[in-house]
Formats: structure tokens, C-alpha cells, sequence
């Protein structure tokens, strides 16, 4: 029973129920085991203050710094000072600014498309831009895997949906097979090129080639890919050299820009579609003035050999930790071989929900601030334990982490 008098299960799978979710939250509170929602109460890269203690973080997606690079920061105080605190206003009215418009011009250039369209969160990009393009008469077909935001958008444009398995180019084929016979306005194919909570990449030469053969656009979610990946840091499309062939790019503005906003790239009728009919940028108001131009600060340090040195100095720590996880005989991605053969997620699967979260609290307890992921972030029975490395950590600071993530885990990983 719940501390409230409520009856959850306290092995295996967290329901789907939410009066059971509710139920099993208000219990982990009372006992003092909350692993969400936890107040951060100060930020000093790589540590954060959480429960009145400072803990390595391992759950940023800032991947190469800049949430708190100094150029970042002072240029969003300088546009705050110079713009406001706000915009007041949607895109379509009143809220489309010059940092609007330069930010847009900077992203579809670096990108290598026509154009692009800015929005306030990466998640209203992705909803937004999946409803402006299809509709009841278009067959959407989506990785499995693929970020709840874009899920949401499919349901919105209440096109006809499609699953294939995570990755499986094979499934991707059949599930187009079946829609053969239908002839549909538009058949749009959804992946992320890096997997938050799996660390996979997406085989995008492959699926291309699919997309192709199937008459199908491709959008590619590089929310976190963007920042980490290519010599510009312009994604897994510019390290696999397959830019030109996704049709719609859409990125964050949240993860490795470091700030807040999401966008979409692609050809001038794809972006003139989008902005003409994304109703999450039509009625939301527009990105904030501090927020557009931390973006453009952040891509240009991103684009730059400051960015370059950043990305390497992730690569050497992803490659560190899972060198120094490896012991511990977790179930890390193997990347195939079309992929990069490292990720800057590492997930650890204990395979039950209530072991993810005692584990996480006792983690955090050891100093050690890490994301725990269950259900409906993950499918019902896949917890993740969610290692997330930056450039900004030590090898001490990631020996050390490793260490304290296998003493903590023993148990877990032993019952898993
Ligand atoms: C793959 C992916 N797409 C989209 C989003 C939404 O982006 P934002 O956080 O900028 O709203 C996220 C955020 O978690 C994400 O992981």
C-alpha cells in the first residue's frame, strides 16, 4: 500500500494507470525516494546541488558546456537589456524579431538547407511541424523508439500511423509494404538520429535509401545530435554526409545550444508549408530574446575550433566511461556499423522500475547525478539508468563516477 492508503505494485513495471503513478509518486515522496521533479539548487559544471549535497552531473544534456559558456550567457544578458525579458508575442504578430530572423538565416547556412523556421521549444517544433504537414490522408511511419513529442505531432495531424521496430531498416520496409495498395497525399518516415534514452544512432543512409525507393519524406529529429556530431557540429546527418537528403531536419535549441527553442530546416516549400500552417508557432508566443541570441552565441562556439576541441574532449569522456563501465557488464549499445562507434549516452538497464529508482536515489545519496527514465519516456518494462557525459568532466571526476556507479549498482545488477 501507498503511504496515501492507495494499492501499486512495488516490483516490475510501473503502471500505465496514472491514479496508480500518482499513487506510487506520493509514496516515493513520503519515504523521501522522489527521483522526479528534484530541485536543483545550484549549478557549477560539472557538479550540480541537489538534496543539500554537490553531485557529479551525469544527467545534462548540455554536452560540450555551453548552458553556462561565458559568451553564451552575455550575449543572452545583452539582448535581454537591449529587447526586453520577452516577446509577448507569436511568431505570426508581434513576436517575430531581428533575432528571429538572423538566428533562422545562421541554421538553414550552416545546415545546408533553404530555409528555417525557429520555434519556442524543440517539443512544440516537432508537434507543429509533423501537424502542418500531414493530415487524415498521409500514412506516417515512426521508429518505435522515437521522442514522445513526435508522437504527439502524429496523433495531432491524425494521419494514419505506422510503428517499425527500433533501427530495423527491414521493418521499415514492411510496415510500408502494408500501406502498398493506398495512395496517400504524403507518406512521411520519423526517426531521431540519437536516441536520448538508448544512445543509439539511426542507419540514416539506409533509411534514406528506403524513403526513397517508397516515394516517402524523411524527418530526422537531430535534437541531440546537433552540437556533438560532425566536423561543424551540425549533427549525425553532416558526419554521415546525408544533409541534403532529409527533407526536414528539426534540432533543439535545449540540448548542446544549451538554451531553449527548437527549429526546423529544409527546402523553401517545406518551410514555407511549416510556417504556414504549425499551429504550436502560430498560437504560443515566440522564443524570448535572451534565448535567440544565446542560440546564435552557442552556434557560433559550436561551429567554431573552440567547438571542435569541445566535441573531442566528449568523445574521450564517452569512450573513458564506457571503457570504465565496461567491468560492470551492463548492456551497452553496440553501435552498427554505418554509426559512430561511441554516443555521449549510456544507458544502464536494471530491467525493473523500482530497482531503477532505489537505484538512482542511492546514487544520488553517493554524490552521483544521474536521469532515471521509466515508462512513458521508455516502453512499459525498460527502465534506463541514463549516464549522460559532457566535455566538461574530469577523468578523475569520470573514474571516480564509474567507481561509485559500480559499488551502488552491484545489488541492482546482481537481482537483474
Ligand atoms: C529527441 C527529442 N526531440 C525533441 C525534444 C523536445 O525538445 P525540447 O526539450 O527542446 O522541447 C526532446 C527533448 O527531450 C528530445 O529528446
Amino acid at each position: 500500500m501507498g503511504s496515501d492508503g492507495q494499492k501499486f505494485s512495488v516490483t516490475g513495471d510501473i503502471s500505465t494507470d496514472v491514479s496508480e503513478r500518482v499513487a506510487m509518486a506520493r509514496h516515493f515522496s513520503a519515504i523521501g525516494q522522489m527521483p522526479f521533479f528534484q530541485e536543483i539548487s545550484s549549478v557549477n559544471p560539472p557538479r550540480v546541488g541537489v538534496r543539500g549535497r554537490q553531485c557529479v552531473l551525469l544527467g545534462s544534456n548540455s554536452y560540450i558546456g555551453l548552458s553556462t559558456h561565458p559568451d553564451v550567457v552575455a550575449a543572452s544578458v545583452r539582448a535581454t537589456e537591449e529587447f526586453g525579458t520577452g516577446t509577448t508575442g507569436s511568431r505570426l504578430l508581434n513576436g517575430t524579431y531581428s533575432l528571429h530572423v538572423t538566428l533562422e538565416k545562421t541554421i538553414a547556412g550552416w545546415l545546408g538547407h533553404d530555409d528555417a523556421v525557429v520555434f519556442t521549444t524543440g517539443y512544440q517544433t516537432n508537434v507543429g511541424t509533423i501537424q502542418g504537414l500531414i493530415g487524415p490522408d498521409c500514412l506516417a511511419v515512426v521508429d518505435s523508439y522515437a521522442h514522445a513529442s513526435i508522437r504527439d505531432g502524429v496523433r495531432l495531424s491524425r494521419a494514419v500511423e505506422e510503428r517499425f521496430d527500433h533501427n530495423d531498416v527491414a521493418s521499415l520496409k514492411d510496415a510500408l509494404a502494408r500501406h502498398a495498395g493506398t495512395t496517400f497525399r504524403r507518406i512521411l518516415v520519423l526517426v531521431d538520429s540519437l536516441y536520448s534514452m538508448e544512445g543509439s544512432t539511426a542507419p540514416l543512409e539506409q533509411i534514406i535509401s528506403v524513403c526513397k525507393d517508397a516515394g516517402a519524406l524523411l524527418m530526422v529529429d537531430e535534437a541531440h545530435g546537433i552540437g556533438v556530431f560532425g566536423p561543424t557540429g551540425a549533427g549525425l546527418s553532416e558526419l554521415t554526409g546525408t544533409a541534403q537528403d532529409i527533407d526536414v531536419l528539426m534540432g533543439s535549441l535545449s540540448k548542446a545550444i544549451g538554451g531553449l527553442g527548437g527549429f526546423v530546416a529544409g527546402s523553401q516549400d517545406i518551410i514555407d508549408e511549416i510556417r504556414f500552417s504549425a499551429r504550436s508557432l502560430w498560437f504560443s508566443t515566440s522564443g524570448t530574446p535572451g534565448a535567440m541570441a544565446a542560440a546564435a552565441a552557442a552556434i557560433d562556439v559550436i561551429r567554431s575550433g573552440e567547438g571542435a576541441e569541445r566535441r573531442k574532449r566528449l568523445e574521450r569522456n564517452a569512450r573513458l566511461m564506457r571503457e570504465c563501465l565496461r567491468p560492470l557488464d551492463v548492456e551497452l549499445n553496440r553501435p552498427d556499423e554505418d554509426s559512430p562507434d561511441w554516443s555521449p549516452i549510456i544507458p544502464i538497464r536494471l530491467f525493473d522500475e523500482l530497482r531503477t529508482v532505489l537505484s538512482w536515489n542511492n546514487l544520488s545519496d553517493a554524490g552521483v547525478f544521474v536521469t532515471p527514465a521509466i515508462y512513458p519516456a521508455v516502453p512499459v518494462g525498460k527502465p534506463v539508468l541514463r549516464v549522460c557525459m559532457t566535455s566538461e568532466l574530469s577523468v578523475d571526476e569520470i573514474r571516480w563516477s564509474a567507481q561509485t556507479l559500480a559499488g551502488e549498482l552491484s545489488w541492482a545488477l546482481a537481482a537483474a
